[in-house]
């Protein structure tokens, strides 16, 4: 992959990198056909990172399709896709983790504890074998993305961090490799999520500044078994906010069945 990468280089060839756990959807597309309009070559990883899963998590279930995912790579200008093992990842003997510390403590860092390590090592691992110019990361995984853009500036690391707006299916609920396990009944009731979500968007847009007024409408709206967290925080630093002065953000997490789902909507941007 590396060799690839500085041939690349040495040719003049700007790189844009989409690191994907696979199990490809509508959204990894659009993160593809971006860094396809944005570099000379496109590199994809498909790689399901043990270190950012729980012990109680999905890992021995998530969903895998080799085989679909290089076809859909192949059908959206895809170059390169690395595709390593955990061997290859984490050989015998290794011992390194990047922990950004206070970005990751919050909201999925209280239900995911050590989720963010894991994230940020193997992205900056994926980073130092692809050495790409840019990066395409979704607004879906919204603390993920922030984490992302803390780590590659507080290590120079020289990589240019793009964000896309989450892709959604018509009804609104957003795409994910996880809604994959949803049941017919589950998956109607994981639409509250973007409903919720939405309805307090609006909120916003016709005037409503209090955060409390917000969140308490978008919670009556939720039909989950477990909600994690339905934050308003700010949209640069993921700090909780009492009401909408600048750009925010309201965050969810919450368990439908035995899924985990994440959304997110930006308010008063
Ligand atoms: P994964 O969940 O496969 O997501 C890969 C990328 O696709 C992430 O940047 C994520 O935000 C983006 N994405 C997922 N659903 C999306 C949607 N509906 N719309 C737009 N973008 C979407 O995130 C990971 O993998 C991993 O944590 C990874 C960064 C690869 C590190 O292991």
């Amino acid at each position: 992959m590396t060799a690839w990468s500085r041939a690349a280089r040495a040719r003049g060839e700007r790189i844009a990198f989409v690191p994907t756990m696979g199990a490809l959807h509508a959204g990894h597309v659009a993160l593809l056909a971006e860094g396809r309009r944005r570099g000379d070559r496109l590199a994809l990883s498909i790689f399901v990172n043990p270190t950012q899963f729980g012990p109680q998590e999905d890992l021995a279930r998530y969903p895998r399709d080799l085989p679909g995912d290089l076809a859909k790579a192949a059908g959206a200008g895809t170059d390169v896709a690395f595709v390593p093992e955990v061997a290859d990842m984490y050989p015998a003997g290794f011992q390194t983790t990047i922990e950004v510390k206070e970005l990751s403590r919050g909201l999925d860092g209280v239900s995911r504890p050590g989720h963010f390590a894991g994230v940020a090592t193997v992205v900056a691992k994926l980073f130092n074998v692809v050495q790409p110019d840019l990066a395409i990361f979704g607004e879906k995984d919204f603390q993920q993305l922030a984490v992302v853009r803390r780590l590659v500036a507080d290590l120079a690391m020289g990589i240019e961090i793009v964000g896309l707006p989450t892709v959604r299916e018509p009804d609104g609920l957003a795409m994910s490799s996880r809604n994959a396990y949803l049941s017919a009944g589950e998956r109607a009731r994981a639409l509250s999520l973007s409903r919720a979500l939405f309805a307090a968007r609006d909120r916003a847009a016709a005037g409503e500044r209090d955060g409390k007024t917000l969140v308490d409408g978008a919670r009556a709206l939720l039909d989950v078994d477990r909600l994690d967290y339905l934050e308003l925080v700010d949209a640069a630093t993921l700090a909780p906010v009492a009401d909408v002065a600048g750009p925010a953000a309201l965050l969810v997490a919450a368990v439908i069945g035995r899924t985990r789902l994440i959304d997110n909507v930006r308010i008063g941007a």
